[in-house]
């Protein structure tokens, strides 16, 4: 077998290995590291929707005062803010569009968000402590497997003006929600959770395509140096050997008159290309004295 064939398929051994096993380990990596960005993006979106509703209470209800007399404005409020504003984030960047924001609530005004069996699971956890927050979570769901982070929803002094009873909420919004719920809340009641729900599939597209780039760029990387080595190897080894053979061959033959392969470098095959010229030299003054 020739002796590039030979570096080559040790090469090519090599690299594979190395290949499937970095591609082992960095998939893993991906896939955690994907994970850990939609939490911390998710992170993100909860603490804005909550500077939201703070925004709201504060700055925007304050202004509607008058107004709500006459007629409800959902502005006002800031669990209608931040849903509004977290909708809008979604329809507005591809990057969110799988990001669900939820405000689920035991006993809610709107029964829109009702907290359903999985998220009052959540709820009640927070309420009995027996939950850490956030809350960084996973489930199973017939469209597949989801993550979740969720944070509890506390009900302020500020809240009780509509959350406290029927009779103290604004006639107004009685009118535009009824008063079957989102009342008897307590100041420093957990009442709801906010929670982020994206689909797993979402971290699994981003681990796959920094994967594929990842290991585009290793086999890039792998493919140049194989290049390089099997240029390096003609032109150190190969080209030099194949012309000290076909020397040797000639000589072996008779042909002592042969032209000496001249070695440029100092190494150990420009010794050898040497070595066989200084025979060649020798074997040619033999033959000469042989022939006088
Ligand atoms: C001006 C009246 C008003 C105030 C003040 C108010 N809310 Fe509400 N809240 C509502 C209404 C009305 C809804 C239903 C909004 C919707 O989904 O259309 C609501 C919805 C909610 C929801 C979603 C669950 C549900 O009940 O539908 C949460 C959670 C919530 N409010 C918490 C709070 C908290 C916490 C505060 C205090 C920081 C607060 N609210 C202050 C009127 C109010």
């Amino acid at each position: 077998m020739k002796l590039l064939l030979k570096f080559n398929l040790v090469l090519a051994l090599m690299f594979a290995i190395g290949i499937a096993a970095t591609a082992a380990i960095s998939r893993d990596l991906l896939q955690r590291n994907a994970r850990e960005e939609i939490y911390e993006a998710a992170k993100l979106l909860i603490d804005g929707a909550l500077a939201v509703r703070d925004y709201t209470s504060t700055n925007i209800a304050p202004l509607l005062e008058t107004q709500i007399r006459y007629e409800f404005r959902p502005e006002m409020v800031s669990a209608f803010s931040a849903n509004e504003v977290l909708k809008r984030l979604r329809d507005g960047n591809p990057e969110y569009k799988h990001f669900l924001y939820r405000e689920a609530t035991l006993n809610p005004t709107n029964p829109a968000n009702k907290a359903v069996d999985w998220e009052n699971d959540i709820v009640i956890g927070f309420r009995n402590g027996t939950l850490a927050t956030p809350l960084l979570g996973q489930r199973d769901t017939p469209t597949g497997r989801m993550l979740f982070m969720a944070k509890p929803l506390k009900a302020g002094a500020a809240c009780m003006r509509c959350h406290d009873t029927a009779e103290r909420a604004p006639a107004t919004q009685i009118a535009a929600y009824g008063s079957a719920g989102g009342f008897g809340w307590k100041v420093g009641e957990i009442i709801g959770a906010q929670i982020i729900q994206v689909p797993e599939t979402a971290a699994q597209a981003r681990a796959d395509a920094t994967f594929r780039v990842f290991m585009a760029s290793l086999l890039g990387v792998l493919l140049a140096i194989a290049a390089t080595l099997n240029v390096l190897l003609w032109w150190m080894f190969i080209r030099p050997i194949t012309k000290i053979s076909a020397l040797a061959d000639r000589i072996s033959l008779g042909d002592v008159g042969a032209t000496d392969f001249r070695a440029h470098s100092g190494d150990e095959i420009g010794s050898l290309a040497t070595a066989l010229s200084r025979m060649r030299r020798s074997l040619d003054q033999a033959m000469r004295m042989l022939e006088a």
